[in-house]
């Protein structure tokens, strides 16, 4: 497990296998975020950089070995951009470009829990399905030179941890998660943390009459389940819920998807993860706020015990909903989810899940879409992601897309005839299950769930850990004062 800690010492002399200096374009070529680092080249590093073409674009990075002139035998050249996010992603790259070095420390300058964050977020390996020869390791000591307060590499260290968290569920195969083994992992680090858990098994599920669960369930050998995770502070003034869509792999049911859509279903328990990285990470840091997390775990497969198309389900809610596409699966699990998490009585929902691809055609693959029954909701979401360094863009819910999910048998239907808008028609079938007067903000992150291109920054390939750190800051954002 890699480890962050903070030191004021001098760049130049400080000892370590690789030493990270951000760099800032400057009218005389890139300039170092750290002092006597030219100087102790003997004025010879910028002719060096020039030399490997490093102009230092937010990103960029170039290696150059030391010779002795500093006490790190490399030096790692990093363009660190302006904003925060470009620290963080800066921090990341670097880190991320030195596997198989066992220590490294960065001089950045800047927001340094933004560069540890960065830096813990870059150094990420899955590797426990290998054998044979163990790939590079991920950097295992890692040191911010700056002077900031310890506190900070504390707090970078409990966010890194619940996004790595979620990105370890994320890339597991569905062999080896399916629900009830979801819900014994939140049952064993609720204990550790210190967060209460509740878990509704298939016949709690049944007799306590979540339909939704239950109907994309029941095709699989693997039963659904509904977990209830919960944080409360004595000092706190809100109570928020957030909801996850937890579908352990979904195949599409007897709707089933062609392979090449989906061989990465595997990651349609994000949203699950993002709940329960939140809620770890919220229970770890204290906030002074009350949290509930419900995780809506279901496998969907087809199978002879399986919902068809035009089976009617009752809803948690008491709506019945026809399933006309059983591949629109995590509305059905969520509307039991939502309806659950209301009577909580929180001061604001927000659920969170892998839902449509339809966000990926809207928004491509790291922009998550953000709905509401509520702008100033919306507009707070968007807000709390940006900080967190989360992309996510406000999306409409126009009152004219309703009309195409009457059903003529049931309450409604969980397919729109139109694919046109299909982020913001599964959104507005999942409003119809929020009371009224209940402030709702929802997440479709399809796409930043899961990268299926090359590393970035401090994303690797695969999970990503997206929107624990929105979910967080969210709950910073109702903590007490
Ligand atoms: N899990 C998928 C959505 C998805 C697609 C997530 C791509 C990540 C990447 C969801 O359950 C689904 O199948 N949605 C359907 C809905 C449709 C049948 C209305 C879709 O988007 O095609
Ligand atoms: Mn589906
Ligand atoms: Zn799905």
């Amino acid at each position: 497990m890699t480890t962050v800690r903070l030191n004021s010492a001098d760049p130049v002399s400080f000892d370590t296998d690789a030493l990270i200096v951000g760099f800032r374009s400057g009218p005389d070529g890139p300039r170092p975020a750290a002092d006597g680092l030219e100087a102790a080249f003997d004025g010879k590093l910028a002719a060096s950089l020039a030399a490997v073409a490093f102009s230092a674009k937010p990103g960029e990075i170039a290696k150059i070995p030391t010779f002795g002139a500093i006490a790190a035998p490399l030096l790692v050249a990093v363009g660190v951009g302006d904003g925060v996010e470009d620290l963080r992603r800066a921090a990341g790259a670097s880190v991320r470009s030195l596997t198989g070095t066992a220590r490294a420390a960065l001089a950045l300058d800047g927001d340094a829990e933004a560069v540890a964050l960065g830096a813990l977020l870059g150094a990420y390996g899955f590797d426990r399905y290998r054998t044979g020869e163990a790939p590079k390791a991920p950097v295992e000591e890692l040191t911010v030179l700056t002077d900031a307060d310890q506190a900070v590499a504390e707090r970078a260290t409990v966010l890194a941890d619940s996004v790595k968290l979620v990105r370890d569920l994320v890339n597991t195969p569905p062999s080896d998660l399916w629900p009830a083994r979801f819900a014994e992992i939140a049952e064993q680090t609720a204990g550790e943390v210190g967060l209460d858990i509740e878990v509704l098994d298939e016949k709690q599920l049944k007799d306590g009459g979540y339909g939704g669960l239950i109907g994309v369930g029941q095709g699989s050998a693997n039963p659904p389940r509904l977990v209830r995770l919960s944080y409360s502070h004595p000092e706190a003034a809100k109570t928020l819920a957030f909801v996850g869509k937890g579908i352990t792999f979904d195949s599409g049911g007897l709707s089933l998807k062609p392979t090449t859509s989906m061989d990465w279903m595997k990651s349609d328990m994000g949203g699950a993860g993002a709940v329960f990285g939140a809620l770890v990470g919220i229970a770890k840091l204290g906030l002074p706020v009350n949290v509930v997390g419900y995780l809506c775990l279901a496998e969907n497969l087809p199978s002879g015990t399986a919902q068809r198309p035009s089976d009617v389900l009752h809803s948690y809610s008491g709506k019945t909903v026809e399933v006309l596409d059983t591949d629109a699966e995590g509305r059905l699990v969520l509307m039991d989810g939502i309806a659950r998490a209301a009577e909580d009585g929180p001061d604001l929902i927000v659920d969170v899940a892998t839902l449509t691809g339809a966000q990926i055609v809207a928004l491509g693959w790291r922009t998550a879409g953000v709905m509401a029954n509520d702008d100033e909701v919306r507009e707070l979401v968007v807000e709390a992601a940006g900080a967190a360094g989360e992309a996510a863009w406000g999306m409409p819910l126009p009152d004219e897309l309703r009309k195409g999910l009457d059903s003529p048998v049931a309450d409604i239907a969980n397919l729109h005839p139109e694919r046109w808008g299909g982020m913001l028609t599964a959104a507005i079938f999942l409003k119809e299950f929020v009371p009224d007067g209940v402030r709702w903000a929802h997440i479709d992150m399809a796409g930043p769930a899961f990268n299926k291109g090359e590393p970035h920054g401090y994303t690797p390939k695969g999970g990503t850990g997206a929107i624990t750190r929105t979910l967080i800051g969210l709950a910073e954002r109702h903590a007490s004062a």
